[in-house]
């Protein structure tokens, strides 16, 4: 990794950064939709580590020097606020007031609440049911077949996160929740087209469908909590953590807010997961060498590959800890985040009014040669600790940072770690002939058509 260079921005004499104007009417927005990566890439490349654009009526800017990135997270983070594409009204039905969307005081009561939720003594203890599920899904994969992978990394995170969050509860409604939970990420499948805008604000029969699908979710979701309400039991989940939860006033947060954070929680912690899953088995079929040390890693660790990893094992995998983190590096499932400016201020020696979206693209920076040699290649050994440590912050930030990083952060990397460990100590993968693997970048980091692949038995 290289040495942290200078900001192309500081060099810059103009006050208005330099950017594709694009379309009269509609800015960059065809651009933007035909090839959503490749034009995240190429702005940043010809006009450097500050773009400004337009998006229809709103400006935009993109930041891709990691200095700048954390200045807009942690230290100027008061300036900013998220996205304007929180605001529509799909997203605003899902997860209502929950963390990703809150903000300000309120936003720092509910973190606070939700903070005990995530301390390690408490996820270590859903290690266990990370690795059974696993365990459960693949005892009915056989050797020579031809699986999507994609789908089975989807399946396998709902199961946990529903196990997690709700415990056995949802068990009879789970079928129900799963087709629910499928049928509301459907609309966000799809990128900023006009259909979408349309389909937000007007009682189209996607609108209308969208709506009755959220509110047969709801029914579920508080049914569950009343539940769990009328006979107070700690049923060691998430969901008690969050019922248990009260700030020093004695303030407990209301079923209206235990439902938003709920469904945020499966919204930013399912989908990712799967994701962050799915493209390491990409990956490891077309990097055999660390699909190799990796298998040695896990027979090493694993006496021989004869028994089941735990919690314990963690310290011990630091290689397929690497996978994970190499893997998030080339395909970060949040493959951007987002702000607004709330208040005129400045990134990277220029002027930001108000109102302006500011985006920090993950896909962008965390390929950018300037801090990874070789970026385009899959290298797990690039995250041994002195490596890593030469790296600028802020280059690398599949969790996002500052105040409002993922809270599910070290959930999701144990999550990651232990399904992959758990799968790799017995299969391994080939891709399935004539499969092309293509992303789609939605609102999150998607495969098209799945990863499809033919299944080995050690
Ligand atoms: C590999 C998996 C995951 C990735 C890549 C990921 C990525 C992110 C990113 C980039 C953010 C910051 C968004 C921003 O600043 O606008 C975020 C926030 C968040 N994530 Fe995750 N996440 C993952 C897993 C999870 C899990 C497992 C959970 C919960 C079980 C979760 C819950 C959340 C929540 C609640 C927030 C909002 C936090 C706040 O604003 O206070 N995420 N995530």
């Amino acid at each position: 990794m290289k040495d942290e260079p200078e900001s192309a921005s500081e060099m810059t004499p103009s006050l208005v950064p330099p950017g594709p104007k694009g379309n009269w009417l509609t800015g960059v927005m065809p651009e933007f939709n035909r090839d959503s990566l490749g034009f995240v890439t190429r702005i940043a490349r010809d006009y450097g580590d500050v773009v400004r654009t337009r998006f229809l009526y709103l400006t935009a800017y993109f930041i891709s020097h990691p200095r700048d990135i954390e200045r807009v997270l942690t230290t100027d983070h008061k300036n900013f606020i998220k996205p304007r594409s929180f605001r529509t009204p799909f997203f605003q039905r899902i997860v209502g007031h929950g963390l990703l969307t809150s903000e300000g005081d309120f936003w720092r009561r509910q973190r606070r609440l939700s903070q005990p939720a995530f301390h390690r003594e408490r996820t270590n203890r859903y290690g266990e049911i990370m690795v059974d599920y696993t365990e459960r899904l693949i005892d009915g994969w056989r050797d020579g077949e031809t699986r999507d992978l994609h789908q089975d990394m989807m399946r396998l995170t709902m199961e946990i996160v529903a196990r997690t969050l709700f415990s056995a509860d949802v068990a009879g409604d789970a079928e129900d929740v799963g087709r629910a939970l499928k049928e509301i990420a459907e609309p966000f499948a799809s990128q900023a087209t006009l259909k979408w805008i349309l389909d937000n604000r007007l009682p189209t029969p996607a609108h209308r469908r969208f709506f009755r699908t959220v509110q047969k979710l709801d029914d579920v979701v508080f049914k569950v909590i009343g539940e769990r309400r009328a006979n107070g039991a700690d049923a060691g989940d998430l969901l008690s953590m969050l019922l248990q939860a009260q700030d020093e006033d004695g303030g407990r947060m209301t079923d209206r807010q235990l439902r938003d954070e709920v469904m945020t929680l499966f919204l930013a912690g399912q989908e990712t997961t799967a994701l962050a899953l799915t493209w390491t088995w990409h990956l490891l079929m077309l990097y055999p060498q660390a699909e190799a040390r990796l298998h040695a890693e896990l027979a090493e660790v694993l006496d021989g590959g004869e028994r089941l990893p735990t919690v314990a094992d963690l310290p011990r995998l630091p290689y397929t800890e690497m996978v994970i983190k190499e893997s998030l590096r080339l395909y970060p499932p949040a493959w951007g985040v987002g702000r607004e400016a709330v208040t005129d201020c400045e990134i990277g020696g220029y002027p930001i009014r108000r109102g302006a979206q500011v985006f920090m693209m993950s896909w962008v920076v965390h390929r950018d040669p300037r801090f990874y040699d070789a970026p385009e290649e899959f290298r797990p050994e690039r995250w041994n600790a002195e490596e890593a440590r030469r790296l600028p912050k802020f280059a690398y930030f599949p969790f996002g940072g500052g105040p409002r990083v993922c809270i599910g952060n070290a959930f999701a990397m144990m999550e990651a770690v232990l399904c992959l460990a758990t799968i790799a100590r017995r299969f391994r993968f080939s891709p399935a002939f004539g499969h092309h693997v293509t992303i789609m970048p939605a609102m999150s980091l998607r495969p098209r058509d799945g990863i499809k692949a033919v299944v080995h038995a050690h």
